[in-house]
């Protein structure tokens, strides 16, 4: 069931094994934040034509970062939008690095695309109704971003925060340091509204992201201490 969050700006809910799905109806031209898997895009093009938009309709897809569950559908709208991701996620997408990506193994309807446009941090989309600034937080990956809207105070986070501040997990080419920068960072912005890509909205960003930099640290510490345990082992064999 599509949520209308504010004016024009609906979250369609995650189908199984995909993220939820964002779209800002713009003045000019609407945007997709992340685009599920592609075999949930049937699911997705029923959710677009409930709101009278076709897949021609859909100007830009911005995404939050690499993953399967978050792009692969994005093959769909390849030929008919632009295609933003950082630099960090488009170049893996580019080169179809399944390490990271996991498009390939994990979601064998999708075929290879391309980000037509890099984003680095501070980017700003504008839709005319609504601007969006790209905001690099790595740490789940290298190549991640939130969206933020200042005026409707909203943040679009993929998989950088998720509601209660659950951790998502550090994947391949991420950093639990470089996450726990980026949620320092997001931690100055006024947020009234946080839209992740997993699991409910919260009207809580605050504690959200207080939260999950509480988490983050334990993870730090108790892998300092995993690190610190092994290295000692080592001493101990030479
Ligand atoms: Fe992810």
């Amino acid at each position: 069931m599509t949520v209308e969050i504010r004016p024009h700006i609906y979250q369609i809910p995650a189908q199984k094994g995909g993220s939820h799905i964002y779209l800002l109806r713009g003045a000019n031209k609407n945007m997709l934040i992340d685009t599920g898997t592609a075999a949930n895009f049937p699911s997705l093009e029923a959710s677009l034509s409930e709101l009278g938009l076709k897949v021609a309709d859909i100007h830009f897809v911005v995404l939050t970062h690499e993953h399967f569950d978050h792009s692969g559908a994005t093959c769909f709208f390849f030929q008919t939008a632009v295609v933003a991701a950082h630099r960090l996620a488009a170049n893996k997408i580019e080169l179809q690095d399944d390490f990271v990506t996991m498009i390939q193994s994990a979601d064998a309807s999708s075929v290879p695309f391309r980000a037509d446009v890099w984003l680095e941090s501070d980017t700003l989309i504008d839709l005319g109704n609504y601007r969006l600034r790209a905001l690099h937080t790595p740490g789940h990956v290298s190549g991640c971003i939130c969206l933020y809207e200042p005026n409707e105070r909203l943040l679009f986070t993929g998989d950088t925060v998720l509601s209660g501040g659950t951790l998502s997990g550090i994947f391949a080419s991420g950093s639990i340091s470089d996450y726990m920068n980026s949620l320092e960072r997001l931690s100055a912005l006024k947020i009234d509204k946080l839209c992740p890509g997993h699991g409910r909205l919260s009207d809580d960003p605050e504690g959200d992201i207080s939260r999950g930099m509480e988490y983050a640290r334990d993870l730090f510490e108790d892998t300092k201490l995993l690190s610190e345990t092994l290295v000692k082992g080592q001493w101990l064999d030479t």
